[in-house]
C-alpha cells in the first residue's frame, strides 16, 4: 500500500464468447471504476481452454465449460488500478448470474449473464492467479525464443 493506503493490483478480466459484442458496455463500467486496460486481445482458444481452467479439472462442469470457452472468440485484457483483482470480480458479480441478479442488478453477469457457464467472465481471485493468467495470454518473450511463446488464433 502507498501513504494513500491504496493497492495497485493487476488482474486479468477474461471476455467470454456469449459476450463479446458486449465490450464497450463492459469496458465502460471498468473505466467508471478507475481501472485502466493495460493489454488486451481477441482471440479463440483451443485445446488452451482447459489449461487455464486446470484448477477445475475432474469437476463436473469441467467438460461442458471448457467446450464453451472454445466455442468462439473471447477478449483477454490485463487490468490495472487499486484492488483492480476484487473490483473486477466485483463488477462481475456473482458466478450464477440467477444470483447476481438478485444480489448486484448492476453487475455484468446479472445485465448480460445467462447460466452458470456462460456467465459473461472471468476474473484472477489471488495475486499468484493473475500473475498465472496474465501470463498465460500475454507471454512473456524475454529471455525466451519465439519456441517459447503461445500461439494464439487471429479472430
Ligand atoms: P469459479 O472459479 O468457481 O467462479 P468464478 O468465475 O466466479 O471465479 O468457476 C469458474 C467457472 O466455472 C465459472 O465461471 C463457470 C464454471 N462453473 C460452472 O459452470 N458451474 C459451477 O457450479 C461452478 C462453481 C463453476
Ligand atoms: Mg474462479
Amino acid at each position: 500500500a502507498n501513504k494513500l493506503g491504496s493497492k495497485k493490483e493487476r488482474t486479468l478480466a477474461l471476455i467470454k464468447p456469449d459476450v463479446v459484442t458486449k465490450i464497450g458496455d463492459i469496458l465502460e463500467l471498468i473505466y467508471s471504476s478507475n481501472l485502466i486496460v493495460t493489454k488486451a486481445k481477441m482471440t479463440k482458444l483451443t485445446s488452451q481452454a482447459a489449461d487455464f481452467y486446470a484448477e477445475h479439472q475432474g469437476k463436473p462442469f469441467f467438460n461442458n465449460l471448457v467446450q464453451f470457452m472454445s466455442s468462439g472468440p473471447v477478449v483477454a485484457m490485463e487490468l490495472m488500478g487499486d484492488e483492480a483483482m476484487s473490483i473486477w470480480r466485483g463488477l462481475l458479480g456473482t458466478s450464477d448470474p440467477a444470483v447476481a441478479r438478485r444480489e448486484a442488478p448492476q453487475s455484468v453477469r446479472a445485465q448480460f449473464g445467462t447460466d452458470g457457464i456462460k456467465n459473461v467472465g472471468h476474473g484472477s481471485d489471488s495475486p499468484a492467479a493473475a500473475a498465472r493468467e496474465t501470463e498465460f495470454f500475454f507471454p512473456s518473450t524475454i529471455g525466451h525464443g519465439p519456441s517459447n511463446t503461445a500461439v494464439f488464433t487471429d479472430c
